[in-house]
């Protein structure tokens, strides 16, 4: 049927024990369109992709290809049926090379070459470069190729910016409106309502579960989206509060640090931290922030220079005792695995597991454990059955929040936290934004390293860029730019920072 939808969802329901995950779910998708499908964390939309790529299978309701009822009862069903899902985690052998990974399991029976794909959809990778060499955006690539050269014509994004740099996310945009000029239906969930604007001719929002509307791109904005995402009209500016400036809390002094072959990570390194004022991180993904980081919270020794905590030096001593002196980190890296978490554990258990070891002589009871988690459900908003299930079951979005709702617990004068917003809605990244300012009101210390220059310019009050491992300068933000900034990070300006400090 020519003028059937590519995909058309009727009536698609998911339940997991007391949770309706997509509750009746009518969707469709046609050749040649991009849809993004938004909705706050935990709102349905990967268990919706899950049982288009098989994984999940539907309680009730209907999945039509091309016009014709299907089921897809595993993930090779769904190849077979011409879906291509990207995954936020990817399922690539390390030890091979991007050729050797895309033809695995295709017999000879690929449909079009790497080499052509590379070709007709612009993609940038090398087909012999070996998986354990590349960045996540290469790896991400790969994937791509993978299932354009199985022959889907069905591609399902499930988050694919969420670790990519401004520059890279530009680059998948063209591949996707290659994909789209070929006829290929496209799915993408994104939580920036700029991309959304930006990448998609329509978008279906989703909120607890209940497709709440689907409407055409150039006929909405970011406000009307949030709206129909939350149920109300939200603020999405960040905002900065200025207070007297404290003392100084932590002090960075020519820190530099290298990696397992003895090159340079973060070189020379200097800056100070005071009470009730967030310092910004800007850089190019890669520029030595994740070093800066854990040579600070004694993860990784310093090869040069010292840290110092209200005076004390720090350098040198364990990441418990770093801890102890009251710095504390909550780093989301880009695969968001490995946070720290035990996924068979409830919430309040994860909390016991960190103040048990962490801090000096003070035991949490179960029962202010489980108060805590209560009231960390309910400031947080964490979308989760109640405080007892395993954070397994959470949606991604839901797990970093208990990440970063736990170290804001421990009380530290010093907090350090790394792209905390990463994969969480706009509700939820405001609540992070006005839980930073109001750990500053108290006068708590912030190193926030991001990604996002508007967020970076709309929080902080000074930002220091990273340029290749350095210090390009440390910028006032009131007095900062954007365009300032990006010069900064691709080193493209070499002031010194007296200038801007
Ligand atoms: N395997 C599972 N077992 C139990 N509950 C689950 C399971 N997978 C998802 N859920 C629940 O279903 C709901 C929807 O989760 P889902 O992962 O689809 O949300 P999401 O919209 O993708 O969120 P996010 O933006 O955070 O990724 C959540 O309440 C989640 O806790
Ligand atoms: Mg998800």
């Amino acid at each position: 049927m020519p003028d059937s939808p590519a995909i058309e969802l009727i009536r698609l329901t998911k339940c997991f024990d007391s949770v309706t995950a997509c509750d009746c779910i009518n969707l469709d998708v046609r050749r040649g369109e991009i849809l993004a499908l938004l909705g706050e964390n935990g709102s349905g939309k990967t268990t919706l992709t899950n049982m288009l790529s098989g994984i999940y299978q539907p309680d009730s309701g209907q999945i039509l290809l091309d016009g014709r009822a299907v089921s897809i009862r595993s993930p090779r069903d769904a190849i077979r049926l011409g879906i291509g899902m990207i995954h936020q985690h990817f399922k690539l052998v390390e030890v091979m090379s991007a050729r050797e990974n895309i033809l695995l399991g295709q017999a000879g029976r690929a449909a079009i070459s790497p080499e052509e794909a590379i070709r007709r959809f612009g993609i940038q990778v090398d087909l012999d470069k070996k998986i354990y060499d590349m960045s996540v955006s290469e790896k991400q690539a790969v994937e791509i190729l993978k299932v354009l050269c199985r022959g889907a014509d069905k591609l399902i994004l499930d988050e694919p910016t969420a670790v990519l740099t401004p520059q890279e996310i530009q680059a998948l945009f063209d591949t996707l409106r290659q994909m789209r000029g070929e006829g290929k239906a496209i799915i993408i969930i994104t939580h920036k309502l700029e991309e959304v604007m930006e990448v998609s001719d329509r978008v279906s929002v989703l909120r607890k579960g209940v497709n709440v509307g689907t409407v055409d791109t150039a006929s909405t904005n970011r406000f009307s989206l949030t709206e129909l995402m939350v149920g109300k009209q939200i603020d999405l500016d960040v905002k900065r509060e200025t207070l007297p400036p404290g003392q100084t809390l932590l002090k960075v002094q020519n820190l530099s640090a290298v990696d397992e072959g003895g090159r340079a990570l973060i070189e020379d390194i200097s800056f100070e931290l005071k009470g009730g004022e967030i310092l910004g991180v800007a850089g190019v993904a890669g520029s030595g922030q994740k070093a800066l980081c854990e040579t600070i919270m004694g993860l990784m020794k310093p090869s040069q220079g010292k840290v110092y905590m209200q005076g004390r030096q720090i350098s040198g001593l364990s990441p418990r005792e770093i801890i102890r002196a009251g710095v504390s980190m909550a780093f989301i890296p880009e695969d968001r695995l490995g946070m720290g978490l035990v996924g068979g554990m409830d919430i309040p258990d994860n909390l016991l597991l960190k103040t048990y070891r962490d801090q000096k002589g003070f035991f949490l009871s179960r029962r202010q454990a489980r108060a805590e988690a209560v009231d960390m459900v309910r400031r947080l908003r964490i979308v989760t059955p109640g405080i007892h299930a395993k954070i397994r079951k959470l949606s991604g979005g839901n797990v970093q929040k208990v990440l970063l709702g736990r170290e804001i617990n421990l009380n530290p004068k010093v907090l350090i936290t790394a792209y905390p917003v990463r994969g969480l809605d706009i509700g939820a990244s405001m609540t992070i934004y006005d839980m930073l300012n109001e750990q500053k009101r108290n006068g708590v210390g912030i190193l926030f390293v991001g990604e996002d220059l508007d967020v970076l310019l709309g929080l902080c009050d000074r930002i220091l860029v990273l340029c290749a491992g350095r210090v390009s300068a440390i910028v006032e933000s009131q007095f900062a730019t954007k365009a300032l900034l990006g010069m900064k990070m691709t080193g493209l300006v070499t002031d010194k920072e007296d200038d801007y400090a």
